[in-house]
């Protein structure tokens, strides 16, 4: 059995102009201890996913339009608010977007990780004191002992980062969500706590989900991904497949987008074109008009996500015929 099992996700808001679909048909599987990257520019649905998997999306104006959410045998989308409760925590946790409005400015980095734990775990003071200490160390938090009374303003944005890893991490969850835990810091402090969230996964055998926008952070982290466009799952395979042989002309261009380390000079090709707005999507293929590669039967049908080769899903009518050869297939 699955860790997590997210079949047909479909979630929408109520905004001025009527319902949205901010996701449609999201479908995944996660086993223990496998780390899922889910990539995609920014509006592709990534958040709502992750926060519709924990149930923290407020409704109205979010609402669950279909689908579920099955964790642990446990169908998370039938359970209430306290139910639910029991779930975050240690059954899944979370590392929001934005540190900074996730730490409390009033009290002491201290004081909330205990609270977290304290919310799951009948601990006596000293031994949530401790624990509390304990996995300030282990995200690498210098001192921990003494930083425990510092107030979130006294650390560095890669210090808070770390923190909210410690809080997400206090209750020792089987599955973490990640969203989007390194972007607002160098890339020194990047592969720092990419390496922590590595190093933890081993040492507490969870799973993860990592969300970026960033291909080259699931080239250093993930077994699987899942790329997203427009709110919709357009390609999903083990990373070494989509890098070796990407399906999806939308993939093809976020990988070109990735940096290269071994090149004088990084090649930034973005992809020309923006992400349609919920209420402007083109029909058909949403990636249709900005896909060179578009033919008129593109704008006519929503191309549906089709096992394409062994392991290997995307959502594009002409992906067998465009797709790169993949290297194994090479003559010597
Ligand atoms: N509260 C809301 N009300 C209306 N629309 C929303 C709301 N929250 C998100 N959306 C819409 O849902 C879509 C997906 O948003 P989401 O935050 O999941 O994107 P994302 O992939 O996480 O982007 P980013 O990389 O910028 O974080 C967007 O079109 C967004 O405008
Ligand atoms: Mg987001």
């Amino acid at each position: 059995m699955s860790l997590l099992e997210v079949r047909g996700l479909t979630t929408g808001f109520m905004t001025g102009s009527g319902e949205i679909t901010a996701i449609e048909d999201v479908s995944f599987s996660l086993n223990a201890g496998e780390i899922l990257g889910i990539v995609g520019e920014s509006g592709s649905g990534k958040s709502v996913t992750a926060l519709s998997i924990m149930g923290l999306l407020p409704s109205p104006p979010a609402r669950l339009i279909s689908g579920e959410v099955i964790f642990e045998g446990q169908t998370l989308t039938n359970m209430s608010d306290r139910q639910m409760q029991t779930i975050r925590g240690p059954g899944i946790s979370m590392i929001f977007q934005e540190p900074m409005t996730s730490l409390n400015p009033v009290f002491s980095i201290g004081e909330q990780i205990m609270e977290t734990i304290r919310a799951h775990e009948r601990l006596s003071p000293a031994k949530l004191r401790e624990r509390a200490i304990e996995m300030l160390d282990k995200v690498g938090i210098p001192s921990a002992a003494r930083r425990m009374d510092d107030y979130p303003h006294q650390m560095s944005g890669g210090q808070r980062q770390r923190v909210m890893i410690a809080m997400a991490l206090a209750c020792r969850p089987r599955l973490l969500i990640a969203d989007e835990p390194t972007t607002a810091l160098d890339v020194t402090i990047q592969a720092q706590i990419l390496d922590l969230l590595m190093d933890l996964r081993d040492e507490f055998g969870m799973a993860i989900i990592i969300i970026t926008h960033n291909m080259g952070v699931i080239a250093e982290t993930a077994d699987r991904v899942l790329v997203m466009y427009a709110g919709r799952v357009i390609e999903e395979a083990p990373v070494a497949t989509v890098f070796d042989r990407p399906l999806h002309p939308y993939t093809r261009g976020l990988l070109e987008c990735v940096p290269s380390l071994t090149e004088d000079r990084a090649r930034l090709v973005a992809i020309p074109g923006t992400l349609p707005e919920p209420t402007r999507r083109p029909p058909g293929c949403r990636f249709s008009v900005r896909c060179s590669h578009a033919i008129p039967a593109c704008s006519a049908a929503l191309p549906p996500l089709e096992l394409l080769e062994p392991d290997h899903s995307a959502a594009c009518i002409r992906a067998l015929d465009l797709a790169p050869i993949r290297t194994a297939d090479l003559a010597p």
